[in-house]
């Protein structure tokens, strides 16, 4: 007995001595370019690029002040060197922020440590920060002088200089919108320059400028952005509730919902026939309520339980598992109702509706600042926890009434088939105002977002994957979505350059401010001109194709490329226990077929 005792207290010690290694690297987010004895390599957060590749660069400066990010970029023009900009954060999925060269010549400029500034005007009711300063501590800021900024992205752990490159975005119909980029009044914009000049200067570009529709959203690819300035209002409150009901009507109600809520979203579980209306207004200042908003997907998480959560999802993926991953989905959805996401009233969620100020309701990140040793972001490259795909596109309004239909169409033959998107968080449905920035949204437009399960290894295939292929070449080449240039897997961007009435325009102000392309990389190219490259084995597991012959799947472990179940038009890898017969779909010789 004693013995007994004594062995499950070593054993007690030596888990928590493991849990403690693990915890001693993983608090905060591990900073995006590391360097070892053969050069720096910059990842993005979730530790991986689209390709798999590193992206490897000879140099990385850290300027603290405009002037020396001004010498950055003139010593990249002297020694032309690809150059790109790249934040602490690094949190875009795409490869954009690679300036990497196979002949070696390329640097990278951080805005880690260009983060000391920001200039509140409360007359004018703006704002004029540092590009590399966070989102959450310009938030702050802002609040504490008694205004509020009111667009921005959900998730904090951004920077200035890289939200409003991507276009970045919250929900909104209301105003100017939820896109941050359209709250900009003014930006200082770092481009090359002739010697004389320096080799570099500084633009200061104002709304009546002809460059500043180029400058707003501009994938980095203009220059370095060294100043933004914001507009703000006056401090105010939210009152926010959801009702978690069906989801019989999105279709057909979901502008009405946007035009009568100032922050509406929709969220939407398609295996579950749900979906969550976020009813979201302003309240007066004097409203009672302290509530905030943390969201539970960016709140941080036992590293345990994110690594377990992970396991269970790749056996069940692995075994083919619909019933364990819709039970997974149920228990989740559960959960989110019953905490109302992460809204809460004080400590806790206690009931609707919660009432919080601008700057606690509207963008979170807890996980970023967790200080109990065994938690992270559930998605740390370092602990093994959840991996997965983020696909998010973007609809001129009046189209996303029938892209809905299809998906629904779709889940109708066998919702199970949804429950694996359920397990993320639904469809996340958002709304954007029409922009005149040339790489935003030419008219008013909803946002789509939705995350699936991604396998570790590149050529494993995910069993539903036939199923989110469908949904996302719906999405983008049915109902000509756009993709969010932030996220999204390569396919995405096939012939995006078309779907932008203003293309010609952005490349036009790129030939005047860089002419000699030193802020373009091939990386940067593959996303932004969208041109498919050479197909290899494999290369539709990870969205870098879309399937034309079965080796673009998996034929060896029994995925072939098919037409898609409602839009027939797509190609998507589909399980088949039966011998292979590419384009056979509706044979019904195939179980698994639907
Ligand atoms: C968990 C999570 C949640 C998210 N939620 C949302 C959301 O709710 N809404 C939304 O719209 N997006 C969302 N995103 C996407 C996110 O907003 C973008 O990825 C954002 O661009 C990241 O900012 P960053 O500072 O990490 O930029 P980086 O990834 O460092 O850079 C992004 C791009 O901007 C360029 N860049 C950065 N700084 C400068 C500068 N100073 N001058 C010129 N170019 C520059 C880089 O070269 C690169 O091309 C989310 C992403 C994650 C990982
Ligand atoms: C890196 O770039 C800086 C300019 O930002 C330059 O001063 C420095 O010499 C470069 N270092 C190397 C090793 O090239
Ligand atoms: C929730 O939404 C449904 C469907 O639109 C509606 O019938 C119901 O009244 C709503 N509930 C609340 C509390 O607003
Ligand atoms: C808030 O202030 C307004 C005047 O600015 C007043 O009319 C209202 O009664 C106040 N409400 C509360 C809840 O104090």
């Amino acid at each position: 007995m004693h013995r007994f005792w004594w062995l499950l207290c070593a054993l007690h010690h030596v888990i928590w001595a493991a849990i403690m290694l693990i915890s001693i690297e993983a608090m905060p987010p591990e900073p995006p370019v590391r360097c070892d004895k053969n050069g720096c390599n910059l990842y993005n957060s979730y530790g991986v690029w689209g390709d798999r590749k590193e992206c490897r660069v000879q140099n990385v400066t850290y300027p603290t002040t405009e002037e020396e990010l001004r010498l950055a970029v003139a010593y990249a023009n002297q020694n032309k060197l690809k150059v790109k900009v790249v934040s602490q954060f690094s949190h875009t999925i795409p490869k954009l922020a690679c300036p990497a060269t196979s002949s070696g010549n390329s640097m990278l400029i951080s805005t880690a440590k260009y983060s000391s500034s920001i200039e509140i005007d409360a007359k004018n009711l703006a704002v004029t920060v540092d590009a590399g300063i966070g989102l959450r501590r310009l938030i702050d800021a802002v609040e504490e002088a008694g205004l509020s900024l009111v667009a921005a992205p959900y998730w904090e752990g951004v920077s200035v200089g890289g939200l409003v490159s991507t276009g970045a975005h919250g929900s909104s119909w209301w105003g100017k919108g939820g896109a941050v980029h359209d709250h900009i009044v003014g930006l200082s914009l770092i481009v090359p320059a002739k010697q004389s000049e320096g080799f570099a200067k500084i633009i200061k570009l104002e709304p009546k400028d002809q460059i500043f529709n180029a400058a707003k959203v501009s994938l980095g690819l203009l220059g370095v952005i060294s100043k933004v300035k914001l507009s703000l209002e006056p401090r105010f409150k939210r009152s926010i509730a959801y009702n978690f009901t069906d989801d019989a009507q999105i279709e057909n109600i979901y502008m009405d919902h946007a035009k009568k809520y100032e922050f509406a979203d929709i969220t939407w579980y398609p295996s579950k026939h749900t979906s969550a209306y976020r009813y979201d207004n302003r309240v007066p200042l004097n409203a009672s309520g302290d509530g905030t908003y943390d969201f539970l997907g960016f709140q941080s998480n036992s590293i345990l339980i994110s690594k377990s959560i992970r396991a269970t999802e790749k056996t069940m993926d692995n075994g083919r598992s619909l019933g364990g991953k819709c039970t997974m989905a149920a228990s989740f959805l559960g959960v989110k109702k019953l905490v109302a996401n992460g809204l809460k009233n004080g400590l806790i969620f206690t009931g609707y509706p919660v009432t919080g100020s601008q700057g606690k309701m509207q963008t979170s990140g807890s996980c970023l600042y967790s200080t109990a040793a065994d938690n992270s972001c559930a998605w740390d490259p370092r602990i093994n926890g959840l991996f997965f795909y983020e696909t998010t596109a973007i609809f001129p309004a009046s189209k996303f009434g029938d892209f809905i239909r299809d998906v629904k169409k779709l889940r109708d033959l066998k919702p199970e088939n949804f429950c694996g998107v359920d397990i993320y968080n639904g469809f996340l449905i958002r709304f954007i105002r029409a922009s005149e920035a040339y790489l935003g949204q030419p008219e008013d437009s909803v946002v789509v977002d939705f995350n699936y399960f991604r396998a570790d290894d590149a050529l494993t295939p995910r069993f539903n994957q036939d199923v989110w292929e469908e949904v996302e070449q719906l999405a983008f080449f049915k109902y000509g979505a756009k993709p969010h240039w932030a996220k999204n897997r390569n396919l995405a961007f096939l012939d995006v350059q078309k779907k932008y009435p203003n293309f010609n325009k952005f490349v036009a102000v790129k030939r005047q401010l860089d002419p000699q392309n030193l802020f373009s990389s091939e990386w940067s190219d593959e996303v932004v001109f969208g041109k498919e490259g050479v197909k290899s084995d494999g290369c539709a597991l990870e969205g870098q194709c879309i399937c034309s012959e079965d080796r673009h799947c998996s034929p060896g472990k029994g995925y072939f490329c098919k037409p898609g179940l409602v839009y027939k038009e797509a190609r998507v890898c589909r399980y088949s226990s039966s011998s292979p017969s590419p384009f056979s779909v509706g044979s019904g010789s195939d179980k698994n077929d639907l």
